[in-house]
């Protein structure tokens, strides 16, 4: 039996929630090895062979479009790895009706491909840095790369990308040393920082609440020593990031407050995995396999139907904050952030 042409709005869950967002993440491999994501060695990838081609992800988002998806995110692992990530960009842009297209990238090899990316027509980056300091970025990232990703950041600058966002995770005795510096790093270079809080979603499980760096705790520490801030009133409540502005004009920073401030009941994200599965959450213990379906030669309103049936099953969100959490079986590198 052929469906009709599925209709924009029908990725509603049972608790009204319109999720016009897709993340994909494109590969579970990673350049580096941040401490608090992946095992230093043997972190175990998936072959190939069970990797969505990039057309197989365009179908898939062509699909998610016609359900109402506007927003797309690239992710990984690092997406940068994955080989010709330009050819995927430019896929996607040729698909009516899809209005962002973002990228989140460690920026190890932004430098050699933002051109091409820019070329490509994306836009927007989000990239991952936690210090700027080389020996605590050996640390924390355990490769030498520190000065691969400042100069990714100034190609992305000189290629045109707008907006350039930095993504640091607040990991309380980790991280605190770095949140002046970059805070200080982005109002000079007008690349809005954001912390991250962390969330229980290493391979590692090292994760637990008392590690969190809070957004709290990092805003007296930036209003004592960087300059006073005030909220910015929330463009779109559905946006995850909660962001303030320097009161002397001198930019912004955002917080991912995740853990101490969940954002689950403005959600409007689903996920597709490197693997060809489908997540309604970041934290969820269950996915939906739909390379099998792209793969078997069902049609559209096939993988339509299960996307939308994904959605409508959508729990309300995580209960990080509650004793009786339990962290997803996949670590956040295999997911994409
Ligand atoms: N908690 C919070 N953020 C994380 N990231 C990776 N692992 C974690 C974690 N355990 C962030 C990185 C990356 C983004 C996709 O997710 O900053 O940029
Ligand atoms: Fe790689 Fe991102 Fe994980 Fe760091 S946080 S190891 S950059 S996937």
């Amino acid at each position: 039996m052929s469906m009709p042409a599925a209709l924009p709005g029908a990725l509603i869950d049972t608790f009204g929630r319109v999720h016009d967002s897709l993340r994909i993440s494109v590969t579970d491999r990673c350049n580096i090895r941040c401490s608090y994501c992946m095992p230093e060695t043997g972190a175990p990838f998936r072959p190939h062979s069970e990797i969505l081609t990039y057309e197989e992800i365009e179908r898939f988002v062509r699909i998610a479009v016609s359900l109402g998806v506007t927003k797309v995110r690239i992710t990984g692992g690092e997406p940068l790895v994955r080989k010709d990530l330009p050819a995927l960009v430019a896929m996607l842009r040729r698909i009516d009706g899809l209005s962002e297209m973002a990228l989140t990238t460690n920026g190890v090899l932004l430098k050699q491909q933002a051109t091409a990316l820019h070329a490509a027509g994306l836009r927007r980056l989000n990239v991952h840095l936690d210090t700027l300091d080389r020996e605590r970025f050996l640390h924390i990232a355990r490769r030498d790369d520190l000065g691969n990703v400042l100069d990714g950041l100034a190609a992305a600058r000189e290629a045109g990308f707008d907006p350039i966002k930095i993504n640091a995770v607040a990991l309380k005795g980790l991280t605190e040393p770095d949140i002046v510096p970059l805070a200080l790093f982005g109002r000079k270079h007008d690349f809005e920082v954001r912390f991250i809080e962390f969330m229980p979603l290493d391979g590692q499980h090292l994760w637990d609440r008392s590690k969190v760096l809070t957004m709290d705790e990092i805003l007296a520490v930036l209003e004592r020593e960087v300059g006073p801030l005030e909220a910015i009133p929330d463009a779109d409540p559905r946006a995850p990031a909660l962001e303030y502005r320097y009161q002397d004009g001198g930019g912004r920073v955002g917080f991912i407050a995740s853990v101490s401030r969940p954002f689950c009941l403005n959600c409007n994200r689903i996920r597709l995995t490197s693997d060809g599965r489908i997540r309604y959450c970041l934290f969820a213990m269950e996915e939906t396999d739909v390379r099998e379906l792209l793969r078997n030669g069902s049609p559209d309103s096939e993988v339509a139907q299960t996307i939308a049936s994904t959605v409508r099953g959508k729990w309300l969100g995580h209960e990080i904050a509650s004793a009786g959490f339990v962290a997803p079986p996949r670590p956040m590198y295999s997911i994409g952030g």
